[in-house]
């Protein structure tokens, strides 16, 4: 990436602030995306192009995949996961592993097997053109790469990004159809953490751009269009990766990282700075309308939403903190993230912060249909080797490696899965079992790094037998990088 690069070319590059944290059949690909890409012998030692997370070179698919244990015959659906696997690298040492094209994983699985896995490129713009191939669409003015999540709504697969990139339209296959309109009703950008209502079906997002001082709440109806729009100015060019949502409030994150290109002239691979001069807040409005309530507090960097609900006069919510100061360009300069809670007392406008966990995790879920609601369990992973490669060489320790964390917020008390040594954990997602009365009653479900085979296996645990042997081990013919999110969509 160049050091003259302009604001435009940086967003061109898809530049991802997400978390800080076999040979199968290759699919219909043009032999110039091989070319393309990097190619670990000249990538000059970026530990981003390497081990877990180097990209892979081509797309793949692969059906009836092999399976150790029994895939539970009520999991109908397919686990999908989106992550930065960059195309035609000019700079390999410029590398940031939140940067580049997306790539869409996914297996499908059905009566009891394990149907296919596909990777797929999403054609954004740029991808496209890198291809060889026509851009689907009308992209947005500046293109990002759909590299973040995929969701599903409403019966359409999305890949999402945050900025100024529009959602991209996937069929169930992967294949990108292009840039998602919701009918017609809505040419911008969404959030890369949607929140869909379990209760009213609406999808709602909080989005930002780089180039504007406010965010813009957006509310999809069940119908699948535009119910109401909002700017909150927000008095800079600030990055809100994630909101929260409870079943009557929206909750905002202003925290002092803003926007600066001049920060690449001085060394950093993405643009983004810690302000010291900049105050920290939470914001909450109520999802009917009404004004935002500002509360200052302590400087931290809130990575991801656990969730959020309403508790009487409080407003709930657990979240992933990085200490102040958070540098997302260069995480071993920032202190491990940890599992915190905030409970703000809207009648006395005050913010009570408690750390239910401090041992350093990621990617925090609740099965989706807490999200906005009440939440008992919720599920973490810990990668020691996604840290390590961030520079904490020292964590986490051995006490808590490679593994998958389950939360009992009603208890305290929690559980951890270990998987081998090297063995990386995706996020985990959570699908109840057919006629579930529990919360817990249900998978957990994660693509997990194969040290033995240097390949994925797609891993599902009985979430009430969290420490115990994997229900199923279903192995993936490829590797899956380290990536950021994704969904289980029932059905199809
Ligand atoms: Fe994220």
């Amino acid at each position: 990436m160049s050091q003259q690069m302009s604001r435009r070319n940086a967003l061109a590059a898809g530049l991802s602030v997400g978390t800080v944290l076999g040979a199968g059949a290759i699919g219909a690909i043009p032999a110039k995306a091989a070319q393309l890409a990097p190619r670990k012998e000249r990538d000059g030692g970026n530990p981003f192009l390497e081990g877990q997370f180097a990209p892979v070179p081509f797309e793949v698919t692969e059906f009836d995949l092999a399976v150790t244990g029994t895939i539970p015959r009520d999991l109908t659906g397919r686990l999908l996961r989106n992550g930065p696997n960059v195309l035609g690298l000019e700079d390999p040492l410029a590398h940031h592993w939140l940067v580049g094209d997306g790539m869409v994983h996914g297996v499908q699985l059905r009566d009891g097997k394990a149907e296919w896995y596909r990777s797929r490129w999403v054609r954004a713009k740029g991808t496209a053109e890198k291809l060889g191939e026509p851009v689907r669409g009308v992209p947005a003015e500046t293109d990002f790469p759909s590299n973040i999540n995929v969701i599903g709504f409403r019966g359409k697969t999305l890949a999402l990004q945050e900025g100024t990139a529009r959602p991209q339209e996937l069929t169930d296959e992967l294949y990108t159809v292009g840039p998602c309109d919701f009918n017609g009703t809505w040419a911008g950008t969404m959030s890369a953490h949607t929140k869909l209502d379990p209760g009213t079906g609406e999808l709602h997002s909080v989005s930002y751009d780089e180039s504007t001082d406010y965010v813009q709440y957006v509310v999809i109806s069940a119908a699948g269009e535009v119910r109401s729009t909002r700017k909150i100015p927000m008095g800079g060019t600030i990055l809100m990766h994630d909101f929260a949502l409870t079943e009557n409030y929206v909750v905002l994150y202003d925290q002092p990282i803003v926007f600066d290109l001049d920060a690449m002239k001085h060394g950093q691979k993405i643009p983004w700075v810690w302000d010291t001069g900049r105050p920290s807040r939470v914001g909450y409005f109520p999802r009917a309308g009404g004004a935002v309530t500002w509360i200052t507090v302590p400087p931290s960097y809130i990575s991801h939403t656990l969730n959020s609900y309403d508790d009487g006069g409080n407003i709930v919510v657990d979240y992933v903190e990085f200490p102040a100061p958070f540098s997302a360009d260069r995480l071993s300069t920032s202190a491990p993230p940890a599992l915190v809670r905030w409970t703000i007392d809207r009648a006395r406008r005050s913010v009570r912060r408690t750390q239910l966990d401090d041992r350093p995790q990621e990617f925090p879920r609740v099965p989706d249909a807490r999200v906005s609601r009440k939440h008992r369990y919720g599920y973490t992973a810990a990668t020691a080797d996604f840290l390590r490669a961030y520079g904490h060489g020292s964590t986490p320790d051995s006490a808590f490696g490679n593994g998958l964390v389950k939360h009992d917020l009603a208890t305290g008390r929690s559980q951890f899965h270990r998987f081998p040594k090297h063995a990386s954990a995706s996020e985990a997602v959570f699908v109840p079992r057919s006629g579930a009365r529990a919360e817990d009653d249900g998978y957990v479900l994660s693509y997990v790094h194969n040290p033995e085979r240097n390949a994925s296996d797609l891993v599902i645990l009985a979430a009430q037998d969290f420490t115990g042997k994997p229900i199923a081990q279903i192995h993936l013919p490829s590797r899956i990088p380290l990536g950021l999110h994704g969904s289980w969509i029932a059905g199809t």
